[in-house]
């Protein structure tokens, strides 16, 4: 019997950039997804769930499967055996059983996780010890199997978090840069009540945002007379100020989602600084502002997450803002360690005013280290 372990993590902030390769900061968690596994020979996958109403999934590790409903928990465990046999071959197979102490749909991965356990646990079985960058894209992609266009940031954070560490992701080329987080600063987060299921309900959402900000970055590229060139090019090569008086020429909503992008990335930068300089009135500043920009500008935000923002502020966070893709799921808020107490009791107030009130009450998480695998 081996133990294949994924934590799921929170986005301190860059959220929704990393589908426009834009970096993000976000920490891996302690709580996560395990897998208790041994291997079979048949090339077969047998799951089981802890939770005995999840049931049970069985498919074989080859490239041809096809997804279950959206939102079936299955997919992303067949989302992992589809990578694994495309970029790494081998017939290999395992009787798992898979246990969480993550939320499901609330904006902390545990789908991603999920992903990135079950593919950890299947090139154990083959003998593989894969690069940990190549393996986070490769899963990046291969998680696009259960309809969602996401982008790399929750498998990066998940195989390559590091305890008592942030990580600032950065695409093409891919780079994880650990970056400490102060031991006296605390996350605290909170939970909606509404689910936000990646595969689900909030799928047609995300991936109508992901096509439209798309879209409006091209054309901004287009209009400073560079055809092709990344976001992350014109960042460079422009700055934010320029590029954000293009954007207002912007037909429709492509002005202000291309506008969030590029204010959300300038942002990561800052933050990094903040928290390397452990400048707490600073980070949670860069924070408010993500969320003004998540509600008012990209609008993926929902009014209970934007009521629990304004409670931990209330109670003296330095900063609050939705984390995940949004349209429910989960908030954070980051406090010095000695405000924590009172920051979770205010969420908790502002939740039971909630009608219903959502089941899971606020919670501290702590920088964890990433995937591993054991036994
Ligand atoms: C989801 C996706 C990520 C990212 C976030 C929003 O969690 O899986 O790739 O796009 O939403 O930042």
């Amino acid at each position: 019997m081996a133990v294949s372990f994924a934590p799921g993590r929170v986005n301190l902030v860059g959220e929704h950039i990393d589908y426009h390769d834009l970096p993000v900061l976000p920490m891996a968690l302690e709580r996560g997804i395990e897998l208790d596994f041994t291997p079979r020979s048949d090339g077969q996958v047998v799951l089981r769930n802890a939770e005995p109403d999840f049931g049970e999934r069985r498919f074989p590790v080859e490239s041809g499967l096809t997804p279950g409903p959206p939102g079936d928990w299955g997919n992303y465990a067949m989302a992992a055996a589809v990578t694994v046999a495309e970029r790494y071959g081998g017939s290999v197979g395992l009787d798992g059983l898979l246990s969480s102490n993550l939320p499901p749909a609330a904006g902390l991965s545990s789908s991603s996780a999920l992903v990135v356990a079950m593919a950890r646990a299947l090139l154990h079985v083959a003998g593989i010890e894969p690069d940990p960058l190549e393996l986070a894209e490769a899963l990046a992609e291969g998680e696009r199997f259960v309809g969602t266009a996401g982008g790399g940031m929750d498998q990066a954070a998940s195989l390559l978090g590091r305890a008592g560490h942030a990580v600032r992701i950065r695409f093409h080329p891919f780079a994880v840069e650990p970056v400490p987080f102060p031991e006296n600063w605390t996350v605290v987060v909170a939970h909606s009540g509404v689910s936000a299921e990646k595969s689900g309900g909030a799928r047609e959402a995300y991936n109508a945002r992901r096509r439209e900000s798309t879209a409006a970055l091209a054309e901004l590229a287009r209009r400073m007379g560079e055809p092709g060139s990344a976001p992350r090019e014109l960042l460079e090569r422009h700055g934010p100020g320029r590029l954000l008086e293009r954007c207002r020429d912007l037909e429709g909503p492509g002005g202000p989602w291309a506008s969030h992008a590029l204010t959300e990335a300038a942002r990561v930068g800052d933050a990094v600084s903040a928290l390397r300089e452990r400048d707490l009135v600073t980070f949670g500043d860069l924070l408010n502002r993500s969320h003004a920009s998540l509600r008012d500008v990209y609008r993926v935000s929902h009014p209970r997450l934007d009521r629990l923002v304004e409670a931990a502020r209330d109670a003296g966070a330095a900063g609050a803002r939705l984390t995940g893709a949004g349209f429910g799921g989960c908030m954070l808020a980051v406090c010095v360690s000695v405000d924590a107490g009172s920051v979770v009791e205010r969420l908790r107030e502002a939740q039971l005013a909630m009608d219903p009130p959502p089941d899971l009450e606020p919670f501290t998480v702590h920088p964890g280290s990433g995937a591993r695998v054991a036994g």
